[in-house]
Protein backbone atom coordinates (compact mmCIF):
# COMPACT_ATOMS: atom_id res chain seq x y z
CA UNK A 1 0.00 0.00 0.00
CA UNK A 2 1.39 3.25 -1.20
CA UNK A 3 0.22 5.55 1.59
CA UNK A 4 0.72 6.86 5.15
CA UNK A 5 -1.55 7.69 7.82
CA UNK A 6 -1.10 11.72 7.57
CA UNK A 7 -2.48 11.47 4.36
CA UNK A 8 -5.73 9.46 4.95
CA UNK A 9 -8.44 12.34 3.51
CA UNK A 10 -10.97 10.32 5.16
CA UNK A 11 -10.33 10.83 8.81
CA UNK A 12 -9.29 14.68 7.79
CA UNK A 13 -12.52 16.94 7.33
CA UNK A 14 -10.65 19.83 8.44
CA UNK A 15 -7.71 19.56 6.31
CA UNK A 16 -9.30 17.67 3.34
CA UNK A 17 -8.08 20.14 0.76
CA UNK A 18 -4.33 20.28 1.88
CA UNK A 19 -4.45 16.42 2.16
CA UNK A 20 -6.31 15.88 -1.05
CA UNK A 21 -3.94 18.32 -2.93
CA UNK A 22 -0.62 16.15 -1.48
CA UNK A 23 -2.04 12.95 -3.09
CA UNK A 24 -2.60 14.88 -5.96
CA UNK A 25 1.07 15.88 -6.27
CA UNK A 26 2.80 12.62 -5.18
CA UNK A 27 0.18 10.09 -5.28
CA UNK A 28 -2.27 10.79 -7.55
CA UNK A 29 -3.55 7.15 -7.96
CA UNK A 30 -3.23 5.24 -4.68
CA UNK A 31 -4.39 2.38 -2.47
CA UNK A 32 -6.15 3.95 0.70
CA UNK A 33 -7.66 1.70 3.78
CA UNK A 34 -10.99 2.54 4.52
CA UNK A 35 -12.69 2.17 7.67
CA UNK A 36 -14.63 -1.10 7.82
CA UNK A 37 -10.99 -2.64 7.11
CA UNK A 38 -11.27 -3.06 3.20
CA UNK A 39 -9.13 -0.89 0.80
CA UNK A 40 -10.18 1.13 -1.85
CA UNK A 41 -7.94 3.27 -4.76
CA UNK A 42 -8.47 6.88 -4.45
CA UNK A 43 -8.06 8.77 -7.67
CA UNK A 44 -7.44 12.55 -7.45
CA UNK A 45 -6.23 14.35 -10.97
CA UNK A 46 -9.12 15.49 -12.66
CA UNK A 47 -8.00 13.80 -16.08
CA UNK A 48 -7.99 10.49 -14.33
CA UNK A 49 -11.41 11.16 -12.65
CA UNK A 50 -12.85 12.44 -15.86
CA UNK A 51 -11.67 8.63 -17.86
CA UNK A 52 -12.65 6.84 -14.38
CA UNK A 53 -16.34 7.79 -14.27
CA UNK A 54 -16.75 7.36 -18.18
CA UNK A 55 -15.03 4.06 -17.98
CA UNK A 56 -17.28 0.78 -18.73
CA UNK A 57 -14.24 -1.07 -17.06
CA UNK A 58 -15.00 0.07 -13.46
CA UNK A 59 -18.32 -1.52 -12.75
CA UNK A 60 -21.53 -0.08 -10.66
CA UNK A 61 -22.86 -3.25 -10.29
CA UNK A 62 -22.77 -3.84 -6.32
CA UNK A 63 -22.73 -7.35 -7.58
CA UNK A 64 -19.35 -7.02 -8.99
CA UNK A 65 -17.72 -5.92 -5.57
CA UNK A 66 -18.97 -7.57 -2.53
CA UNK A 67 -15.86 -5.82 -0.78
CA UNK A 68 -17.05 -2.76 -0.07
CA UNK A 69 -20.38 -3.91 0.89
CA UNK A 70 -19.25 -6.70 3.44
CA UNK A 71 -20.47 -6.57 6.86
CA UNK A 72 -22.11 -3.09 6.23
CA UNK A 73 -25.41 -3.87 4.32
CA UNK A 74 -27.52 -6.57 6.65
CA UNK A 75 -27.90 -9.34 4.42
CA UNK A 76 -32.24 -9.58 4.70
CA UNK A 77 -32.23 -6.19 2.98
CA UNK A 78 -29.58 -6.14 0.68
CA UNK A 79 -31.14 -6.62 -2.20
CA UNK A 80 -33.50 -3.86 -1.55
CA UNK A 81 -30.97 -1.34 -1.50
CA UNK A 82 -28.52 -2.38 -4.32
CA UNK A 83 -30.54 -2.94 -7.16
CA UNK A 84 -31.28 0.98 -8.27
CA UNK A 85 -29.58 3.37 -11.01
CA UNK A 86 -26.75 3.80 -8.99
CA UNK A 87 -25.46 0.37 -8.40
CA UNK A 88 -25.79 -1.07 -11.95
CA UNK A 89 -24.82 -1.23 -15.13
CA UNK A 90 -26.38 -0.99 -18.83
CA UNK A 91 -28.90 -2.97 -19.91
CA UNK A 92 -30.10 -2.45 -16.11
CA UNK A 93 -28.75 1.32 -15.55
CA UNK A 94 -30.56 1.99 -19.08
CA UNK A 95 -33.63 0.69 -18.14
CA UNK A 96 -34.41 2.07 -14.29
CA UNK A 97 -32.83 5.67 -15.00
CA UNK A 98 -35.11 5.79 -17.81
CA UNK A 99 -38.25 4.87 -15.95
CA UNK A 100 -37.47 8.14 -13.95
CA UNK A 101 -35.49 10.40 -16.59
CA UNK A 102 -38.98 12.59 -17.60
CA UNK A 103 -39.75 13.18 -14.08
CA UNK A 104 -36.33 15.39 -13.75
CA UNK A 105 -35.91 17.47 -17.11
CA UNK A 106 -34.91 20.62 -17.36
CA UNK A 107 -38.38 21.64 -18.32
CA UNK A 108 -40.34 19.34 -15.29
CA UNK A 109 -38.11 20.97 -13.43
CA UNK A 110 -38.25 25.05 -14.09
CA UNK A 111 -41.93 24.38 -13.80
CA UNK A 112 -41.65 23.95 -10.18
CA UNK A 113 -40.02 27.16 -9.18
CA UNK A 114 -42.58 29.24 -8.12
CA UNK A 115 -43.72 26.18 -5.52
CA UNK A 116 -39.90 26.08 -4.39
CA UNK A 117 -40.05 29.82 -4.18
CA UNK A 118 -43.26 29.94 -1.81
CA UNK A 119 -41.25 26.90 -0.08
CA UNK A 120 -38.49 29.83 0.36
CA UNK A 121 -40.46 32.37 1.95
CA UNK A 122 -42.54 29.73 3.88
CA UNK A 123 -38.76 28.62 5.76
CA UNK A 124 -37.34 32.10 5.98
CA UNK A 125 -40.91 33.64 7.43
CA UNK A 126 -40.31 30.86 10.68
CA UNK A 127 -36.46 31.96 10.93
CA UNK A 128 -37.87 35.67 11.08
CA UNK A 129 -37.98 36.16 14.63
CA UNK A 130 -34.68 34.45 15.70
CA UNK A 131 -31.28 36.34 16.35
CA UNK A 132 -29.49 33.33 15.64
CA UNK A 133 -30.47 30.22 13.62
CA UNK A 134 -28.67 27.02 12.68
CA UNK A 135 -29.40 27.64 8.61
CA UNK A 136 -28.52 23.84 8.38
CA UNK A 137 -31.46 22.99 10.41
CA UNK A 138 -33.94 25.74 9.81
CA UNK A 139 -33.29 26.51 5.81
CA UNK A 140 -30.73 24.21 3.69
CA UNK A 141 -32.21 20.88 5.14
CA UNK A 142 -36.01 21.55 4.90
CA UNK A 143 -35.99 23.16 1.79
CA UNK A 144 -34.36 20.07 -0.69
CA UNK A 145 -36.46 17.65 1.73
CA UNK A 146 -40.12 19.38 1.44
CA UNK A 147 -39.04 19.29 -2.44
CA UNK A 148 -38.61 16.11 -2.81
CA UNK A 149 -41.44 15.26 -0.26
CA UNK A 150 -44.08 16.64 -2.66
CA UNK A 151 -42.34 15.15 -5.85
CA UNK A 152 -41.96 11.50 -4.52
CA UNK A 153 -45.50 12.09 -2.61
CA UNK A 154 -44.13 11.64 0.73
CA UNK A 155 -46.35 12.78 3.75
CA UNK A 156 -43.56 15.84 5.08
CA UNK A 157 -44.64 15.47 8.24
CA UNK A 158 -42.21 11.76 8.18
CA UNK A 159 -39.02 13.96 7.00
CA UNK A 160 -37.98 13.63 10.40
CA UNK A 161 -37.96 9.72 10.40
CA UNK A 162 -35.91 9.98 7.08
CA UNK A 163 -33.57 12.37 7.71
CA UNK A 164 -32.02 10.43 11.04
CA UNK A 165 -31.67 7.47 8.63
CA UNK A 166 -30.09 9.03 5.42
CA UNK A 167 -27.90 11.11 7.80
CA UNK A 168 -26.29 7.95 8.99
CA UNK A 169 -26.55 5.84 5.73
CA UNK A 170 -24.48 9.27 3.73
CA UNK A 171 -22.21 9.03 7.09
CA UNK A 172 -20.83 5.63 6.74
CA UNK A 173 -19.34 3.77 6.02
CA UNK A 174 -17.29 5.87 8.59
CA UNK A 175 -19.66 4.44 11.70
CA UNK A 176 -19.92 0.93 10.37
CA UNK A 177 -22.20 0.10 13.57
CA UNK A 178 -24.70 3.29 12.72
CA UNK A 179 -25.08 1.68 8.90
CA UNK A 180 -26.74 -1.93 9.07
CA UNK A 181 -30.16 -0.44 11.88
CA UNK A 182 -30.51 2.68 9.43
CA UNK A 183 -30.83 0.97 6.46
CA UNK A 184 -32.73 -1.82 7.89
CA UNK A 185 -34.90 1.15 9.41
CA UNK A 186 -35.21 3.06 5.75
CA UNK A 187 -36.01 -0.53 4.32
CA UNK A 188 -38.93 -0.79 6.20
CA UNK A 189 -40.37 2.74 6.19
CA UNK A 190 -40.17 2.79 2.18
CA UNK A 191 -42.00 -0.85 2.58
CA UNK A 192 -44.52 0.47 4.70
CA UNK A 193 -45.05 3.75 2.86
CA UNK A 194 -45.32 2.36 -0.74
CA UNK A 195 -47.92 -0.39 0.83
CA UNK A 196 -50.32 3.00 1.61
CA UNK A 197 -49.33 4.75 -1.85
CA UNK A 198 -51.10 1.57 -3.56
CA UNK A 199 -53.81 1.68 -0.95
CA UNK A 200 -54.16 5.33 -1.78
CA UNK A 201 -52.19 6.45 -5.09
CA UNK A 202 -51.83 9.98 -6.29
CA UNK A 203 -50.62 12.18 -8.88
CA UNK A 204 -47.04 12.13 -7.92
CA UNK A 205 -43.57 10.02 -8.74
CA UNK A 206 -43.75 7.20 -6.41
CA UNK A 207 -47.44 6.68 -7.36
CA UNK A 208 -46.32 6.41 -11.19
CA UNK A 209 -43.76 4.01 -10.31
CA UNK A 210 -45.64 1.46 -8.27
CA UNK A 211 -47.86 1.84 -11.56
CA UNK A 212 -45.28 0.47 -13.32
CA UNK A 213 -44.45 -1.79 -11.03
CA UNK A 214 -47.92 -3.34 -10.80
CA UNK A 215 -48.39 -3.63 -14.56
CA UNK A 216 -45.38 -5.41 -16.42
CA UNK A 217 -42.26 -6.48 -16.18
CA UNK A 218 -40.11 -3.38 -15.73
CA UNK A 219 -39.31 -3.02 -12.38
CA UNK A 220 -39.14 -5.75 -9.78
CA UNK A 221 -39.92 -5.06 -6.03
CA UNK A 222 -36.40 -5.26 -5.11
CA UNK A 223 -35.53 -2.59 -7.83
CA UNK A 224 -38.81 -0.55 -6.81
CA UNK A 225 -37.63 -0.16 -3.21
CA UNK A 226 -34.35 0.50 -4.17
CA UNK A 227 -35.12 3.51 -6.41
CA UNK A 228 -37.13 4.92 -3.70
CA UNK A 229 -33.97 4.59 -1.30
CA UNK A 230 -31.67 5.95 -3.87
CA UNK A 231 -34.03 9.06 -4.64
CA UNK A 232 -34.29 9.92 -0.83
CA UNK A 233 -31.15 9.87 0.00
CA UNK A 234 -29.29 11.16 -3.24
CA UNK A 235 -32.20 14.11 -3.40
CA UNK A 236 -31.59 15.68 -0.20
CA UNK A 237 -28.50 15.94 1.66
CA UNK A 238 -26.65 16.76 -1.60
CA UNK A 239 -28.28 20.05 -2.16
CA UNK A 240 -28.87 20.45 1.38
CA UNK A 241 -25.09 20.53 1.88
CA UNK A 242 -24.54 22.86 -1.63
CA UNK A 243 -26.66 25.16 -0.13
CA UNK A 244 -24.82 25.01 3.60
CA UNK A 245 -21.44 24.72 2.04
CA UNK A 246 -22.06 27.24 -0.09
CA UNK A 247 -23.68 30.12 2.37
CA UNK A 248 -20.12 29.31 4.68
CA UNK A 249 -18.25 30.17 1.36
CA UNK A 250 -19.67 33.15 0.34
CA UNK A 251 -19.64 34.70 4.68
CA UNK A 252 -16.45 33.58 5.30
CA UNK A 253 -15.28 36.93 3.31
CA UNK A 254 -18.37 39.49 3.64
CA UNK A 255 -17.54 41.23 0.88
CA UNK A 256 -18.47 37.82 -1.51
CA UNK A 257 -21.56 38.27 0.17
CA UNK A 258 -22.24 41.45 -0.94
CA UNK A 259 -21.49 41.06 -4.37
CA UNK A 260 -24.13 38.32 -4.13
CA UNK A 261 -26.50 40.73 -2.89
CA UNK A 262 -26.07 43.20 -4.92
CA UNK A 263 -25.96 41.33 -8.33
CA UNK A 264 -28.31 38.07 -7.56
CA UNK A 265 -28.39 37.58 -11.27
CA UNK A 266 -24.66 36.13 -10.90
CA UNK A 267 -26.17 33.18 -8.76
CA UNK A 268 -26.03 31.06 -12.15
CA UNK A 269 -22.26 31.19 -12.16
CA UNK A 270 -21.43 31.68 -8.61
CA UNK A 271 -23.58 27.95 -7.68
CA UNK A 272 -21.43 26.73 -10.24
CA UNK A 273 -18.11 27.94 -8.91
CA UNK A 274 -19.45 26.81 -5.09
CA UNK A 275 -20.33 23.40 -6.83
CA UNK A 276 -16.47 23.39 -7.66
CA UNK A 277 -14.76 24.73 -4.83
CA UNK A 278 -16.45 23.13 -2.09
CA UNK A 279 -19.49 20.92 -3.42
CA UNK A 280 -21.42 18.49 -1.20
CA UNK A 281 -20.15 15.16 -2.95
CA UNK A 282 -16.46 14.59 -2.35
CA UNK A 283 -15.97 11.54 -3.74
CA UNK A 284 -18.46 9.57 -6.16
CA UNK A 285 -20.07 6.13 -4.65
CA UNK A 286 -17.94 2.92 -4.88
CA UNK A 287 -16.96 1.71 -8.84
CA UNK A 288 -15.01 -1.95 -8.95
CA UNK A 289 -12.93 -3.15 -11.78
CA UNK A 290 -13.85 -5.55 -14.34
CA UNK A 291 -10.19 -6.31 -15.12
CA UNK A 292 -6.85 -4.71 -14.36
CA UNK A 293 -6.94 -1.39 -15.43
CA UNK A 294 -4.15 1.52 -15.57
CA UNK A 295 -5.11 5.04 -14.55
CA UNK A 296 -2.32 7.98 -14.16
CA UNK A 297 0.60 5.03 -14.67
CA UNK A 298 -0.66 2.77 -11.95
CA UNK A 299 -2.34 -0.78 -12.78
CA UNK A 300 -4.98 -0.91 -10.67
CA UNK A 301 -5.44 -5.04 -10.09
CA UNK A 302 -9.44 -6.50 -11.64
CA UNK A 303 -11.34 -6.81 -8.56
CA UNK A 304 -10.78 -3.52 -6.77
CA UNK A 305 -12.57 -0.84 -5.18
CA UNK A 306 -12.15 2.70 -6.87
CA UNK A 307 -13.19 6.15 -5.32
CA UNK A 308 -13.20 9.04 -7.77
CA UNK A 309 -12.58 12.48 -5.60
CA UNK A 310 -14.61 14.80 -7.24
CA UNK A 311 -13.34 17.36 -4.44
CA UNK A 312 -9.94 16.99 -5.94
CA UNK A 313 -10.57 16.98 -9.49
CA UNK A 314 -12.04 19.88 -8.89
CA UNK A 315 -9.90 21.46 -7.15
CA UNK A 316 -6.76 20.09 -9.84
CA UNK A 317 -4.27 23.43 -10.80
CA UNK A 318 -4.08 21.41 -14.03
CA UNK A 319 -7.52 22.13 -14.97
CA UNK A 320 -8.04 25.24 -13.27
CA UNK A 321 -6.20 28.35 -13.21
CA UNK A 322 -5.95 29.57 -9.42
CA UNK A 323 -7.81 26.38 -8.54
CA UNK A 324 -7.89 26.57 -4.41
CA UNK A 325 -9.08 30.30 -5.39
CA UNK A 326 -13.11 31.02 -5.12
CA UNK A 327 -13.22 33.25 -8.28
CA UNK A 328 -17.23 34.34 -8.53
CA UNK A 329 -16.68 35.33 -11.72
CA UNK A 330 -14.59 32.38 -12.60
CA UNK A 331 -15.27 31.75 -16.95
CA UNK A 332 -17.62 28.79 -17.04
CA UNK A 333 -15.64 25.62 -17.23
CA UNK A 334 -17.03 22.70 -16.54
CA UNK A 335 -16.48 20.61 -13.06
CA UNK A 336 -17.39 17.50 -12.01
CA UNK A 337 -19.02 17.87 -9.10
CA UNK A 338 -22.48 15.97 -10.21
CA UNK A 339 -20.02 13.69 -11.74
CA UNK A 340 -20.06 12.17 -15.60
CA UNK A 341 -20.89 9.50 -17.81
CA UNK A 342 -23.41 7.33 -17.61
CA UNK A 343 -24.47 7.97 -14.19
CA UNK A 344 -24.04 12.19 -14.72
CA UNK A 345 -26.47 13.21 -11.60
CA UNK A 346 -30.04 12.65 -12.90
CA UNK A 347 -31.19 15.93 -10.58
CA UNK A 348 -29.15 18.29 -11.26
CA UNK A 349 -31.35 20.78 -12.96
CA UNK A 350 -33.50 20.46 -9.97
CA UNK A 351 -30.15 21.02 -7.50
CA UNK A 352 -28.83 23.95 -9.32
CA UNK A 353 -32.99 25.43 -9.43
CA UNK A 354 -33.06 24.68 -5.42
CA UNK A 355 -29.95 26.52 -4.52
CA UNK A 356 -30.34 29.16 -6.80
CA UNK A 357 -33.77 30.01 -5.10
CA UNK A 358 -32.25 29.38 -1.58
CA UNK A 359 -29.78 31.82 -2.46
CA UNK A 360 -31.72 34.42 -3.90
CA UNK A 361 -34.42 34.24 -1.25
CA UNK A 362 -31.50 34.26 1.45
CA UNK A 363 -30.13 37.26 0.02
CA UNK A 364 -33.05 39.38 -0.36
CA UNK A 365 -34.60 39.03 2.46
CA UNK A 366 -31.50 38.84 4.85
CA UNK A 367 -28.83 40.74 3.14
CA UNK A 368 -27.25 41.27 6.93
CA UNK A 369 -27.05 37.69 7.52
CA UNK A 370 -23.18 36.78 9.38
CA UNK A 371 -21.69 33.57 10.40
CA UNK A 372 -22.38 33.56 14.20
CA UNK A 373 -19.22 31.87 14.77
CA UNK A 374 -15.33 32.57 13.38
CA UNK A 375 -15.33 30.71 9.91
CA UNK A 376 -12.10 28.13 11.40
CA UNK A 377 -14.74 27.34 14.31
CA UNK A 378 -17.49 25.38 12.03
CA UNK A 379 -17.36 21.42 12.27
CA UNK A 380 -17.27 19.43 8.87
CA UNK A 381 -18.50 15.97 9.96
CA UNK A 382 -16.47 12.89 8.89
CA UNK A 383 -17.90 11.21 5.76
CA UNK A 384 -16.66 9.12 2.93
CA UNK A 385 -18.60 10.60 0.39
CA UNK A 386 -20.48 13.46 1.46
CA UNK A 387 -18.98 17.24 2.45
CA UNK A 388 -21.31 18.20 5.24
CA UNK A 389 -21.41 20.19 8.41
CA UNK A 390 -22.63 19.58 11.80
CA UNK A 391 -23.86 23.12 11.73
CA UNK A 392 -24.02 26.62 10.64
CA UNK A 393 -24.87 29.33 13.17
CA UNK A 394 -25.76 32.97 11.46
CA UNK A 395 -27.24 35.73 12.71
CA UNK A 396 -29.82 37.18 10.46
CA UNK A 397 -29.48 40.88 10.80
CA UNK A 398 -26.52 42.08 12.43
CA UNK A 399 -22.75 42.01 12.52
CA UNK A 400 -20.81 39.79 14.36
C1 LIG B 1 -26.07 19.74 -5.36
C2 LIG B 1 -26.77 18.63 -5.37
C3 LIG B 1 -26.32 17.34 -5.98
C4 LIG B 1 -25.05 16.89 -6.26
C5 LIG B 1 -23.73 17.62 -6.06
C6 LIG B 1 -25.18 15.57 -6.82
C7 LIG B 1 -24.12 14.80 -7.24
C8 LIG B 1 -24.24 13.57 -7.87
C9 LIG B 1 -23.14 12.79 -8.36
C10 LIG B 1 -21.67 13.18 -8.22
C11 LIG B 1 -23.64 11.67 -8.93
C12 LIG B 1 -22.84 10.56 -9.61
C13 LIG B 1 -22.32 9.59 -8.59
C14 LIG B 1 -21.43 8.52 -9.18
O1 LIG B 1 -21.19 8.50 -10.40
O2 LIG B 1 -20.97 7.70 -8.39
C15 LIG B 1 -25.08 11.74 -8.79
C16 LIG B 1 -25.94 10.77 -9.25
C17 LIG B 1 -27.29 10.82 -9.02
N1 LIG B 1 -28.01 11.84 -8.44
FE1 LIG B 1 -27.28 13.57 -7.76
N2 LIG B 1 -26.51 15.24 -6.86
C18 LIG B 1 -27.24 16.29 -6.37
C19 LIG B 1 -28.62 16.37 -6.26
C20 LIG B 1 -29.49 15.41 -6.66
C21 LIG B 1 -30.94 15.50 -6.62
C22 LIG B 1 -31.71 16.73 -6.14
C23 LIG B 1 -31.43 14.32 -7.06
C24 LIG B 1 -32.85 13.83 -7.23
C25 LIG B 1 -33.89 14.23 -6.69
C26 LIG B 1 -30.31 13.48 -7.42
C27 LIG B 1 -30.39 12.20 -7.92
C28 LIG B 1 -29.33 11.47 -8.42
C29 LIG B 1 -29.48 10.15 -9.01
C30 LIG B 1 -30.78 9.38 -9.17
C31 LIG B 1 -28.20 9.74 -9.38
C32 LIG B 1 -27.81 8.42 -10.06
C33 LIG B 1 -27.80 8.59 -11.55
C34 LIG B 1 -27.38 7.33 -12.28
O3 LIG B 1 -26.85 6.39 -11.67
O4 LIG B 1 -27.62 7.28 -13.51
N3 LIG B 1 -29.15 14.17 -7.17
N4 LIG B 1 -25.43 12.91 -8.15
Amino acid sequence: MSTTAAADPFGSAKELHEVLARLRRESPVTEMPLPNGATAWLVTRYEDAQRALGDPRLSKAVSASGVNYRNLVPPEVGEAVTRHMLATDPPDHTRLRRLVSSAFTARRTAALRPWIEELAERLLDEMAGAEQVDLLDAYAYPLPIQVLCQLLGVPVEEQADFRGWVSAIVAGPMDVRAWPPAITAMVGYIGELLERKRRQPGDDLLSALLAVRDEGDRLTDDELTSMVYLLLIAGHETTANLIANGMLVLLAEPDRWARVVAAPELLPGVIEELLRYEGPVQAASFRTTLEPVELGGQLIPAGASVLVSLASANRDPARYAEADQLVLNRPAVPNLAFGHGIHYCLGAPLARLEAQVAFRALARRFPGIRLAIPVDEVVWRPSLLIRCLTGLPVTLNGTR
